[in-house]
């Protein structure tokens, strides 16, 4: 009998290292392993063997069971690996979209643009901080001493946003609340500077976006003056432009500035350009964050970036930034 089943083992293994499919794995696993196989069959009858004879025979039904169950478990094994890699197969995806022309990725022109800033300025001594995109009224403007009744609130082309009472809650038009928010939280001195994104409600046009970038430059210790300001954006952009590029500033307004001032930049041809506003922090406006004006002083610019990177580029069109034509992106 144990031969037998020695060779209807064999046979079992033979025709599990062959099997194809699950059903069939299941019919083979009852066939050799199931009640009425020979196997278990053989084991019933162990009963009527002399107690002797029942030992050996029983020890080696078991060692035959264990063997036919081995290759059962190898076959799920190998079959689940099968159906593995033919349903990875199946849901591959190229994402090869230019066949041959493998590139590297690289980083966003204002991504760039806005590294370089941060680079400078750190060099410089500052740190970079951040504030949210959304903003109440008391960061955007009140703090900033824009009051509701204030005529410049109109020239920010506000977006607001659907929350809170009317014209409460908004897109923050500049990073200026970034000033608010770090005097409240910072004693002085403090030197930082905090890029991100701003909106307006312009239409976009070959030198404007709704949403656009800019940085945000503060500094308040003791006995800061206007040539602090004046120097500090000097250096800035001999540092970034390169050695011959020259800065002025021409007196201008913002109500949380006094005085104020708009900042040139020389071009090659001998114009100026426009960069951004600045000037000396207003009393208010440290007053509002908890300082006291007479023992500390400060100044403030923000710039676009979007437009830096246009410059420095010499693109046509700020349009560009925000396509993202892959042709027109990969050559930077
Ligand atoms: N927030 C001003 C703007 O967006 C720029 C500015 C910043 C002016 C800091 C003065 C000081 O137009």
């Amino acid at each position: 009998m144990i031969e037998t089943l020695h060779s209807t083992a064999a046979e079992a293994q033979a025709r599990l290292a062959e099997v194809a499919d699950l059903d069939a794995l299941a019919q083979l696993d009852v066939e050799f392993l199931g009640k009425k196989s020979a196997l278990t069959l053989a084991k019933r009858q162990l009963g009527s063997l002399a107690p002797e004879q029942r030992r050996t025979a029983g020890q080696a039904l078991n060692q035959i069971r264990a063997e036919v169950e081995g290759a059962v478990g190898a076959a799920r094994e190998r079959l689940a690996r099968a159906a593995l890699s033919e349903r990875l197969e199946a849901e591959r995806l190229d994402l090869t979209e230019f066949r041959g022309t493998a590139r590297r990725g690289s980083l966003h022109l204002v991504t760039q643009a806005r590294d370089r800033l941060e680079d400078v300025f750190v060099g410089m001594g500052f740190s970079v901080a951040e504030g949210p995109e959304v903003e109440s009224a008391w960061y955007n403007f009140e703090a900033l001493n824009i009051p509701e009744w204030h005529p410049a609130r109109g020239s920010f082309d506000t977006i607001f946003v659907n929350l809170g009472a009317p014209e409460e809650v908004m897109l923050r038009s500049h990073t200026s609340p970034v000033q608010i928010r770090t005097m409240e939280k910072q004693q002085p001195p403090i030197y930082i500077v905090a890029p991100g994104r701003t909106f307006r409600t312009d239409t976009a046009d070959a030198t404007h976006l709704p949403a656009f970038n800019q940085i945000e430059g503060l500094v308040v210790d003791r006995g800061i003056t206007m040539g602090d300001l004046a120097g500090t954006i000097d250096e800035f952009v001999r540092t970034f432009f390169g050695g011959d590029v020259k800065s002025r500033l021409r007196p201008s307004y913002f109500p949380f500035t006094e005085p104020s001032a708009e900042f040139d930049i020389s071009r090659a041809d001998g114009t100026w350009l426009e960069l951004g506003g600045c000037g000396m922090v207003h009393p208010n406006v440290l007053r509002n964050c908890g300082i006291d004006p007479d023992e500390w002083q400060g100044f403030a610019f923000g710039f676009g970036i979007d437009r830096l990177a246009v410059m420095r580029h010499e693109l046509d069109d700020i349009r560009e930034l925000v396509n993202n034509d892959v042709r027109f992106l990969r050559q930077f």
